[in-house]
Order: C-alpha cells, then sequence, then structure tokens
C-alpha cells in the first residue's frame, strides 16, 4: 500500500488535511491500522484551532421508544416483542429540561423511535413550551423521517438541530440494513429537506455495521463532504440480541477512533460527539474520541426509571445513574484529558 501511495503516513495525513478529501487507497491505508498517533493528533489539532478546548455538551432525552420501523440492528424495532414500551409525557419531558437546565446544558436533543403518538401537533406543543420556559436554549430532534411539511412545522416552532443519521450511503449496503420499504434516496431526501429549511443538521453511521467495507465508509465519506452537515453521529455498531443482527460482530474502538480523526479532517467545523456506544464498548472510548478529535458529548437526561428500557444495542452505559451523577462523571472525565466542558447552546462554528 506504501508503494501504491509512494508515500509514508506524515504525507498521507497531511494530503488528507490539504485537500480535504480522501482516497479510497488513502482510507484502506488508515483503516489499516498504519496511522500511528499522527492522525489523531493532526485531529486534535484542526480541533484545536476552531473549538479550541471546549467540550459541548448536549441533554438526551429519549422521550418514546415506540417505534414504526424494524431496521435490523436496533433494539427498538417494532419487531421486537421483547422491548417494554414506554412514552414520556409532556411534563416528564420538562421535569427533564429543568433539571438539565440547572445541571448547565443549553442544547435539549428530543431522540425517539418513530411513534406515531407523537403528531404534529403534539410535537410542536413540545417544543414551543421548551422554547418558552427556556429560550436561551438550543433543541436539537432526532426522531426520524418525516414529511416537509412536519419538518418545516417544528422549525416554526423553534426547533434548531435535526440529527438523522444516514446510516450507509451504499444503496446495496442500506437494504442489507433495512426492511425494503425504506430506502437510502428517501433518507438522503430528507437530510437535503431539513438543510434547505434551515436547521444544523447531523447525519452519521454505525462502524462496523454487518456488510460496512472500506467501499461503503468511503461512500459514506464522499457523503459527507458532499452533505456538508453541521454534526456527524459515529458510534461503533454493537449487538443487540434481540434483533436479527444479535449475533454479528460489533465495531471496534480502534475503527470508530480513525474515522473521528478523518471525519475532523474533512469537515474542520464539524460537531462531532464521542458517543455513548463508544463509551460502552470502551471504559475510556469517550476519552479515546475527544482526543482524537471528537467535541461533544450527549450525556443522558432521560427519567432513571426508562434508561434500560431505550436499548439500542446491548450493555449500555449510564443507564443506572442519575443526571447529576453522569455530568459530574463526564466533566471529570473531560477534565482528566485537559479539555473544559462549557455550558452554552455549543453552536457550529462556520
Ligand atoms: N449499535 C449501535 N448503534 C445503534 N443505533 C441503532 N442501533 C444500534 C446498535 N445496535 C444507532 C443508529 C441510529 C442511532 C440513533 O443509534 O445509527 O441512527
Ligand atoms: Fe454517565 Fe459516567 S457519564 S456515569
Amino acid at each position: 500500500m506504501i508503494a501504491i501511495l509512494g508515500d509514508d503516513v506524515i504525507s498521507v495525513v497531511a494530503d488528507i488535511e490539504r485537500k480535504k478529501n480522501i482516497t479510497k487507497a488513502e482510507l484502506q491505508y488508515l483503516l489499516e491500522g498504519n496511522e500511528g498517533e499522527l492522525l489523531g493528533q493532526r485531529a486534535a489539532a484542526v480541533r484545536q484551532e476552531i473549538y479550541g478546548q471546549a467540550v459541548f455538551i448536549r441533554g438526551l432525552i429519549e422521550f418514546t421508544n415506540y417505534c414504526k420501523n424494524n431496521c435490523y440492528y436496533c433494539g427498538i424495532r417494532r419487531g421486537n416483542k421483547l422491548a417494554e414500551r414506554y412514552r414520556l409525557t409532556e411534563e416528564e419531558i420538562l421535569a427533564c429540561c429543568q433539571e438539565g437546565y440547572r445541571l448547565g446544558f443549553r442544547t435539549f436533543v428530543l431522540q425517539g423511535g418513530e411513534d406515531e403518538y407523537f403528531t404534529d401537533a403534539r410535537m410542536c406543543h413540545i417544543i414551543r413550551s421548551i422554547k418558552e420556559q427556556y429560550p436561551d436554549c438550543a433543541i436539537t430532534l432526532s426522531i426520524g423521517e418525516k414529511s416537509a411539511e412536519s419538518y418545516q412545522q417544528y422549525f416554526q416552532a423553534g426547533a434548531d438541530r435535526y440529527l438523522l443519521r444516514h446510516e450507509t450511503a451504499n444503496e446495496a449496503h442500506y437494504s442489507q440494513l433495512h426492511p425494503a420499504e425504506m430506502s437510502l434516496q428517501h433518507r438522503k431526501k430528507c437530510l437535503y429537506t431539513l438543510r434547505d429549511i434551515g436547521y444544523q443538521v447531523g447525519a452519521g453511521f454505525m462502524v462496523g455495521s454487518p456488510g460496512q467495507t472500506v467501499d461503503t465508509l468511503y461512500e459514506d465519506l464522499q457523503f459527507l463532504r458532499e452533505l456538508k452537515p453541521h454534526m456527524v453521529g459515529i458510534g461503533p455498531f454493537i449487538p443487540q440480541h434481540a434483533t436479527p443482527f444479535g449475533q454479528k460482530p460489533g465495531g471496534t474502538v480502534e475503527r470508530t477512533v480513525t474515522l473521528l480523526s478523518i471525519i475532523r479532517l474533512l469537515l474542520p467545523h464539524v460537531l462531532l460527539p464521542a458517543t455513548t456506544a463508544l463509551g460502552t464498548i470502551d471504559p475510556v472510548g469517550r476519552e479515546k474520541g475527544l482526543r482524537a478529535g471528537a467535541n461533544v458529548v450527549m450525556p443522558n437526561l432521560s427519567p432513571k426509571s426508562v434508561r434500560k428500557k431505550y436499548a439500542l444495542y446491548d450493555a449500555k452505559i449510564c443507564t443506572g445513574e442519575e443526571a447529576a451523577e453522569c455530568i459530574n462523571c463526564l466533566k471529570n472525565r473531560v477534565e482528566s484529558i485537559g479539555y473544559t466542558v462549557v455550558c452554552d447552546r455549543g453552536d457550529y462554528r462556520p
């Protein structure tokens, strides 16, 4: 591979940084573990130039685990009869925000399955109530594929950001991960619609999902370059025992961290979380992610009583802790590696 590239790791990383692009050969070279520490160091330096030592926090409120979709990887898929379903009431959601605000959160992420109980009217009511009480906070939605009209209504009600991972940018791979009623084309259309409406948009994918190859990852990176999202969420695939992928191997820490660094070099300004999934497969996974270019963490604000039920994957961390415990734990972790948790909205810096 070195011969093909005609170069060593220093020039490969410099090349990616300069062009803000990557070739398939370079990607393969880095994924084979050839980068040593250099890639992570360059990614951390790029992130430092734009965001300094700041780590932004987002309070995650998992408000429903009902879902009409049946993605093969996900623990809250409709076909999982073992999932204990729950919904939070608007009052419960507002109570999460109140506690979150007290703890210093200025972004609330409302995440849930695609749950038809939460009609546009209900969603807009919730969004307006939060904005009324916390006008200095940003609201991020993560509730899946909706019509352009719905996205528009949430935006008008006050939602600022939207997370919708594309999961894979390769058609054949997309259909290995999802039933036939879902399509990559529709997913992409949703992302472009959200961007056009004016949301700060987040895409992303799981690392090590069944069927993922260097080629599909290359397509993911090229798609991200094209979409230019404000946020990119990536974390390792972790098998959930009651799904069709329950016996598949999970993604690795090394590959996830390498991809975080590459994404930082391709999209220097991106808001990039060190995800809970990364912290689940390695006790210091989130720290590794932050040192390799990530700059966001998303601790859980959901009530302790429902946390175990939002089980997208097995052995998820932080399901037994109160919000206050998690934020303290994360502050210590972030500070232990020389970064600082910042209590503001943490908007994208263009
Ligand atoms: N392992 C890791 N991540 C998962 N997600 C869903 N199921 C799993 C799993 N088994 C991710 C998907 C989704 C996000 C909310 O969680 O990428 O977009
Ligand atoms: Fe939740 Fe450490 S972040 S317990």
